[in-house]
């Protein structure tokens, strides 16, 4: 385990069982329709790249980077846009693929954008979520794992852009970001 681990929350074991879960329902609710998956960079790359390799319909690739945290552990509450996606979505069945959902906010944003471009369907999925820190009511398809209000990090989630590339998530401890 990292020193900056205060406890194991999902094993690698655990992470391959929700990500499974998730994309079975997504093939089932999808039925061989199309879907343009849109990865929200950075956090939840490790997951969307395990995810599409489980989906079964003809699936594209987009990205969009919104503002993040920066060195905070807590959220802003407005969003910034980044990077935006490079094709029109007119039409399309859009899957957001997130790391976590806390506040609500960045996705509420996102979804509320992307029925303004006239996709056919917005579907969100998330590999984890924090029901207890919820401020934006947003309907969440595909939840992976919940989890209790603690920072979370690896498998994508990252503090201060470190602890990324652990393959299991863990809780961070608190003596690392409360001085
Ligand atoms: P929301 O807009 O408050 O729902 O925040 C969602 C974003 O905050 C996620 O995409 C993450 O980037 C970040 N975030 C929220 N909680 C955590 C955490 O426990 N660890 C790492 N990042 C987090
Ligand atoms: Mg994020």
């Amino acid at each position: 385990m990292h020193k900056d681990v205060e406890r194991i929350l999902v094993t690698e074991a655990q992470i391959q069982g929700a990500v499974q879960k998730i994309a079975d329902g997504i093939n089932r609710d999808l039925n061989d329709e199309p879907l343009l998956v849109v990865v929200i960079l950075k956090g939840s790359t490790p997951f969307a790249m395990d995810l599409i390799r489980k989906l079964n319909m003809p699936v594209e690739l987009d990205f969009m980077q919104v503002s993040s945290y920066g060195k905070s552990t807590a959220s802003s509450g407005f969003i910034n846009m980044k990077k935006d996606l490079e094709r029109d979505i007119t039409g399309k069945n859009i899957l957001i693929v997130e790391d976590i959902i806390d506040s609500g906010n960045t996705l509420f944003k996102i979804k509320t954008l992307f029925e303004s471009r006239n996709a056919k369907s917005v579907r969100i999925c998330t590999m984890l979520d924090k029901p207890s820190r919820r401020v934006v009511d947003v309907e969440v398809n595909y939840v992976g794992i919940e989890i209790p209000d603690e920072f979370a990090i690896g498998y994508g989630l990252d503090y201060n852009e470190q602890y990324r590339n652990l393959p299991y998530i863990g809780v961070l401890k608190r003596e690392v970001y409360e001085h």
